[in-house]
C-alpha cells in the first residue's frame, strides 16, 4: 500500500536574539518569572522590514527541497501553516511559490490557519494527497513572524514573552517501504473555547471585545459606525485589542490532558505503546507542559526533544524546527519511531506517528 514519508527537512531561525532581560527593559517582567513559568531563556526576532513569514518559510523550504533531492520546480503542492501571515490575503502559500521561483502553474497552494497544531494538520493533508496518488512532492511549511504583532507593554506580557519567530519545512513523498513513513495522523477540534486563545479584532464581527483578558464572545458596538469604518476602530487601538489574547491557565490545563490523549490514540491505532517511542517532539508551547507530558507518558529525557529555551513558542513552526534540529543532531535515526503532537488555539490538537 502506498504510504508517505518525510523525504527532506529544513529550518530557519532569524539571527537576532531577544533575551528575557531585553523584554524586562520594556515591560514589567523578569528573567526569573519567564524561566520559572515557561522555561524560555531567549527567542529570535526576524529582521523588521526585511524578513517576513513567507521569506523565512522560503529559507526553510529551500533546505528541505534540497535534502529531498528535488528542485523547487518538482514541488506539486504547497501547504503553508501560519497565524502570522504577510497579508490578510492572499495567503503565504502563493508568496512562497513566488519566492521559490516556481513559475509552473500545475501546482496548488493552500494556507491553513490552525495555529499551534498547524504543522500536524499540514502534514496530515500532505499524507492524504500523497497516499491517494494525487501528488508526489508536497511541501509543508510552518512559519511565524510573531515579533511584529505583539503588545510590548506590560498589558501584553503574559502573551508576548512566550512567542518567537522562525520557520520549518518538510517535503512529503510517496514510499512503498512498509517499514518507514507516516503511520498515522490524528486530528481534533473543539470550538467551544475559541476565544480563550485568540486574535479576534479586527474581524467581520465588526465590533470590539468587551473583556480584555480571558474574554468570551462578547462584543461592544458603536451604533454610529458605518460600513467601511468598522474594520479597525480607534477604540481597538486605544485599548490594545489588536493583539493576541490568552487565558493562560485555562489553556495550560487542557493542553496537559489533550497531549497524552492524542499521543496514546496514535500509538494504540498503530498497535504500539509509549515505551516504543524513540523521539517525541511536542509542540513547544511551554517547557512545563512538555515536562508534564513526558512524565505522564513515562518517557526518559532522551525520548523527548525540547528547544523552547532558545526559541520560545514559534506556533506552527515549532514542531518542524525541533524535528529538524533533533535530526541534524543525530538524535533521530533511520527506523526510529517519532511522535509529533500539538495542542493550541481553536482549540485544535493532533498527533502524527512516523517511522523515520
Ligand atoms: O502554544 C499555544 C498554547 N499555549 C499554551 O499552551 C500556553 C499555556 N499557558 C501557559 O503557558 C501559562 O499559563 C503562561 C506561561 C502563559 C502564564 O503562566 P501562569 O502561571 O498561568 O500565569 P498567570 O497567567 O496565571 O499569571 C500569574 C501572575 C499574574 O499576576 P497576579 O494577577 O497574580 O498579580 C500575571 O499578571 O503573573 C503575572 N504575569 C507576569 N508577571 C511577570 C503574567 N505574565 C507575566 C510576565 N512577567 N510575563
Amino acid at each position: 500500500m502506498l504510504k508517505s514519508k518525510i523525504a527532506g527537512i529544513g529550518h530557519y531561525v532569524p539571527e537576532t536574539i531577544t533575551t528575557n532581560d531585553d523584554l524586562a527593559k520594556v515591560m514589567e517582567t523578569s528573567d526569573q518569572w519567564i524561566q520559572e513559568r515557561t522555561g524560555i531563556q531567549e527567542r529570535r526576532y526576524a529582521k523588521k522590514h526585511e524578513e517576513t513569514t513567507a521569506t523565512m518559510g522560503t529559507k526553510a523550504a529551500r533546505i528541505a527541497i534540497e535534502r529531498a533531492g528535488i528542485t523547487p520546480e518538482d514541488v506539486d503542492f504547497i501547504v503553508f501553516a501560519t497565524l502570522s501571515p504577510d497579508y490578510y490575503f492572499p495567503g503565504c502559500g502563493v508568496l512562497l511559490q513566488r519566492e521559490l521561483g516556481i513559475t509552473k502553474t500545475e501546482i496548488g497552494a493552500v494556507d491553513i490557519r490552525n495555529q499551534c497544531s498547524g504543522f500536524i494538520y499540514g502534514l496530515s493533508i500532505a499524507d492524504q494527497f500523497v497516499k491517494s496518488g494525487m501528488y508526489k512532492n508536497v511541501l509543508v511549511v510552518g512559519s511565524e513572524m510573531h515579533s511584529m504583532g505583539l503588545d510590548y507593554s506590560t498589558r501584553g506580557r503574559n502573551v508576548t514573552v512566550i512567542f518567537g519567530d522562525g520557520a520549518g519545512a518538510v517535503v512529503v513523498q510517496p514510499t512503498e517501504d512498509a517499514n518507514s513513513g507516516i503511520l498515522n495522523t490524528k486530528l481534533h477540534s473543539d470550538g467551544t473555547y475559541a476565544e480563550k486563545l485568540a486574535f479576534v479584532s479586527p474581524g467581520s464581527h465588526g465590533g470590539y471585545h468587551t473583556k480584555k483578558q480571558g474574554y468570551d464572545t462578547e462584543y461592544g458596538f458603536d451604533e454610529n459606525i458605518e460600513y467601511g469604518e468598522i474594520f479597525v476602530t480607534q477604540k481597538m487601538v486605544d485599548e490594545g485589542q489588536l493583539y493576541p489574547q490568552m487565558e493562560g491557565q485555562f489553556v495550560f490545563k487542557l493542553a496537559v490532558t489533550k497531549f497524552p490523549e492524542v499521543i496514546n490514540e496514535g500509538l494504540t491505532d498503530a498497535g504500539l505503546k509509549a515505551s516504543d517511542i524513540d523521539m517525541l517532539i511536542p509542540h513547544q508551547a511551554n517547557l512545563r507542559i512538555s515536562q508534564f507530558v513526558q512524565k505522564r507518558m513515562g518517557l526518559r529525557d532522551d525520548q523527548v526533544y525540547n528547544n523552547i529555551m532558545k526559541y520560545g513558542n514559534t506556533t506552527a513552526a515549532s514542531i518542524p524546527i525541533a524535528l529538524c534540529e533533533a535530526w541534524e543532531a543525530g538524535k533521530i535515526k533511520e527506523g526510529d519511531l517519532v511522535c509529533l503532537a500539538a495542542f493550541g488555539s481553536g482549540f485544535t490538537w493532533g498527533s502524527a506517528l512516523l517511522r523515520w
